[in-house]
């Protein structure tokens, strides 16, 4: 059904932040200077900012209001038990400890249940759950659907686990899999929903198998509001009651709550196995902080609570959802190549189709998050293969379905006019796409999550050079 896309952005401003306009021949140097990796560009060097949604949403005045209340006891602080409420209300989940953010879940789970040996399945990980079951020696296996990073295929629930191929992993792997990790919405596939009715036929198989299943839960929201738009038999159901819905389905979650849950910064691990919780604990006490904080202020922890309490909200959901939408639609209608059903949280280009004349050995989609840059100051964020990274062995990269450009829309921060820019910004480039004919180079990377510091310059440089 096509969305309601006439109503207004659902918010209004209270406080502003002056963007910084700048010249196309500033952001060429700045983005030499930043050897034209997007994550070294200063904050105020950038207009548009749609690197990422995570930590960049606005707060509302309540969740201000709440970091007023935050009690900063170091153990048992209110705070930790208003979150600690909500968490049990809203997912099920009785046994909970905050982290400072999505991947300090991770590495807690990672260290506790991994080993060399083990496997860990899901639809398509997130860089930073791979690298931290890699990390551990362990081997992650995507079960992504057939289909899910063509970007023309239409599918409502493209984040789906292919129950196949998941079953195949969990027999040949017999005993090594310690657990599966669902990521809701899929943000590789560029914020692609689960259905319900996958959640459910994964737990089966996951329980013929005595596997536990864990929910990568940054986006859960906007995923049960795809499942109440999309998913039979839901349409009438509130947010609340699909959550709680979805996470009858597994045994435990992570999340990084600086995305639905309204924050800049914080995360936490969930469950009800006691022992689970236990092992995972014992690393967020290690390195994160005492188990009622893990690293979290009482402040960050009340708004938190609220935020979690916000998400779930229809009209809050509506616009959000709305919103990414639109900014779709005019890329759609100006035949710019974008993943398919648009996504919850973000539109992902296909830079392989956007500018063909590039090779993927000079990294297309980071060439076209450079060009957007210079163009008009905008920061998108490269998904293909520089941050899949290069094979340990052979140096080579990794082979990626896709090239992608992933334009994510912080939560509550940019109007429809600024997005509209962006647009425009595209299309521009697009109408001159075939003058486009060269890319990057590596000049140095870091073995893990090397993309976000490394090195490149033009293509046309290393040419020169040699
Ligand atoms: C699906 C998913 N999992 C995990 C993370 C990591 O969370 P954080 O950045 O809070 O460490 C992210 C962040 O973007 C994410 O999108």
């Amino acid at each position: 059904m096509p969305l309601d896309c006439s109503q207004p952005e659902g918010y209004k401003a209270k406080m502003i932040e002056q963007l910084r306009p700048s010249t196309r021949e500033e952001r060429e140097k700045w983005i030499q200077q930043a050897d034209y990796n997007l994550f070294n560009l200063h904050g105020d060097q950038v207009y548009i900012d749609l690197l990422t949604d995570s930590g960049t949403g606005a707060m509302s005045h309540y969740q201000w209001a709440a970091l007023m209340r935050g009690d900063e006891a170091y153990a048992g602080s209110t705070s930790f038990h208003h979150l600690k409420e909500k968490v049990q209300e809203l997912f099920g989940f009785s046994y909970i400890v905050p982290v400072h953010q999505g991947r300090a879940a991770e590495h807690a789970l990672a260290q506790a249940l991994l080993n060399e040996e083990s496997v860990v399945p899901g639809n398509t990980h997130f860089n930073t759950t791979r690298a931290h079951i890699e990390y551990r020696q362990a081997t992650a296996i995507d079960c992504a659907i057939e289909g899910a990073f063509q970007i023309e295929y239409q599918h409502p629930f493209k984040g789906n686990v292919n129950l196949l191929k998941l079953e195949e992993v969990l027999q040949s792997y017999s005993g090594n899999v310690p657990m599966i990790i669902v990521t809701i919405t899929c943000n590789m596939s560029g914020g692609q929903p689960v259905s319900m009715h996958n959640l459910r036929q994964l737990r089966e198989i996951a329980k013929r198998f005595n596997v536990p299943v864990i929910i990568n839960s940054a986006r859960f929201a906007e995923n049960a509001w795809f499942i109440q738009e999309r998913e039979p038999g839901y349409g009438s159901w509130t947010i609340s009651d699909i959550v709680r819905e979805m996470y009858h389905n597994a045994d435990g979650m992570i999340i990084s709550g600086k995305k639905d849950g309204l924050v800049n910064v914080g995360g936490l691990f969930a469950t009800n196995n006691r022992d689970l919780f236990n092992k995972v604990r014992k690393y967020i006490l290690l390195c994160e902080g005492y188990q009622t904080n893990g690293g979290l202020t009482g402040r960050d922890m009340e708004a938190f609570a609220v935020g979690l309490n916000e998400v779930t909200q229809q009209k809050y959901l509506d616009d959000r959802i709305s919103q990414v939408y639109r900014f779709g639609k005019m890329l759609i209608d100006a035949n710019i190549p974008v993943q398919q059903p648009i996504g919850g949280h973000a539109i992902v280009i296909d830079a392989s189709a956007f500018l063909p004349h590039v090779s993927q050995e000079e990294y297309v989609a980071q060439t076209l998050a450079v060009e957007l840059y210079v163009e008009a100051g905008i920061r998108g964020a490269e998904m293909g293969a520089l941050l899949s990274g290069r094979d340990p062995i052979t140096g080579n990269n990794r082979p990626v379905a896709t090239e992608f450009l992933r334009l994510a829309i912080p939560r509550r921060t940019y109007t429809n006019d600024q997005l509209a820019f962006v647009a425009n910004a595209l299309r521009r480039i697009h109408d001159r796409r075939l003058t486009i004919t060269r890319g990057l180079y590596i000049v140095h990377e870091d073995v893990n999550l090397g993309h976000l510091t490394i090195q490149m310059i033009r293509a046309e440089e290393k040419t020169v050079a040699v």
